[in-house]
């Protein structure tokens, strides 16, 4: 649609206070915030060879983020927050960030989580626990660690380190492991061996078309079905019933879950109820949108809070039904570090 019409539509949108709501009638409820586009690690699935940094002041500053977060729990009826980044621990105030939206609270939220790489956790785990984080997805590609190294660019040890610290401090840890063929393929059952011997939540991705080198093709994609293929070798599996998360739930061996996250085989776009904000303020309905909404300029020409509502509803309104199922790929150049994961 053109922008004009967008704008004629936009006037139109039902603004039901508490709610935020596509045209295809999904409520969301769940905001994803990158607190930074810059990251310690170089996943091959991620970040590009060389990644150019985005200047700080194009970054959210820790009050601009505050003020979107209270606005989008008061006004717009979001419950859950995940931090994402980059690698959200090199932000320096992140602390002060989880504290701060521990506030809100009183206000309807509900839950804080993160999504973090885990090298850094070893020190952060006790004051994010203390200041209101509720639980950590760590993302974690392999168990062997050359095979780590060659995904990351990065050592596992401080990983497996960070996760115990978490665990210690009384952060709830998931991990996330992104399959890709020819590269992890051989990781994945000792992953879900040592997820099930630690008693950790494993949820293994299939691998998507975001990732900063063009490594992604469809052959690359290790699917939920054969990701089963490979766990039956070991383990006896039973499906759960779906809920509303991105993940198929099953049972492995009467007892342990273990999910898995079929984005590319089985989209499940019509219960989306996440959108993103990066981390220089730009709206998007989904991981694959190839438009954002810009919050940041607004914002600082002192936009007021009906204005920035009026922006982010109207975003939101127009999300396409589905990117994967009616579209086919969008590669675009944006890549998972600027967008948040
Ligand atoms: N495909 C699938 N998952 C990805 N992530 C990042 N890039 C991709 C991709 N191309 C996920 C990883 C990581 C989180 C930050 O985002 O699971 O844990
Ligand atoms: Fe960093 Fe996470 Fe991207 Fe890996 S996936 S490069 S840890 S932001």
């Amino acid at each position: 649609m053109a922008d004009d019409a967008k704008a004629v539509w936009a006037a139109a949108i039902p603004s039901r206070q508490g709610e935020l709501r596509d045209a295809h009638g999904r409520v969301k409820r769940k905001l994803r915030l990158s607190l930074t586009d810059r990251c310690n690690l170089r996943c091959l699935y991620c970040m590009p060879e060389h990644p150019e940094w985005l200047p700080k002041a194009q970054v959210l500053r820790r009050e601009e983020l505050l003020r979107l977060a209270r606005l989008f729990v008061t006004e717009m009826g979001i419950t859950h927050l995940r931090l994402t980044g980059g690698e959200p621990l090199l932000r320096r105030d992140v602390v002060e960030i989880v504290a701060e939206l521990d506030a809100l609270r009183s206000l309807g939220l509900r839950r804080i989580a993160m999504t973090s790489n885990g090298a850094l956790l070893d020190r952060f785990a006790v004051p994010l626990a203390a200041a209101g984080l509720d639980d950590l997805n760590v993302s974690l590609d392999a168990r062997t660690p050359e095979i780590f190294h060659t995904l990351t660019r990065g050592d596992i040890e401080p990983v497996l380190r960070g996760i115990d610290a978490a665990r210690a401090a009384g952060l709830p840890v998931k991990i996330n492991c992104v399959a890709i063929r020819g590269h992890n393929d051989a990781e994945l059952l000792p992953l879900a061996e040592w997820a099930r011997t630690e008693n950790l939540p494993l949820r293994f991705i299939e691998f998507m078309p975001l990732d900063g080198r063009g490594a992604w093709s469809p052959a690359r994609v290790i699917t939920e079905a054969e990701i089963l293929a490979q766990l039956r070798q070991r383990f006896s599996i039973e499906p759960l019933p779906r809920s509303n998360e991105p993940a198929t739930y099953y049972r492995l061996d009467g007892h342990y879950r273990l999910g898995v996250i079929s984005t590319v085989s089985k989209p499940f776009c019509s219960s989306c109820d996440r959108v993103r904000l990066t981390a220089t303020g730009e709206l998007y309905a989904c991981l694959f949108s190839p438009t954002a909404a810009d919050l940041r300029g607004p914002l600082r020409a002192g936009a007021d809070d009906a204005a920035l509502a009026a922006l982010i509803r109207r975003q939101i309104w127009f999300k396409e039904a589905g990117y994967i199922e009616h579209k086919g790929y969008v590669e675009r150049p944006l890549t998972m570090h600027a967008m948040g994961g």
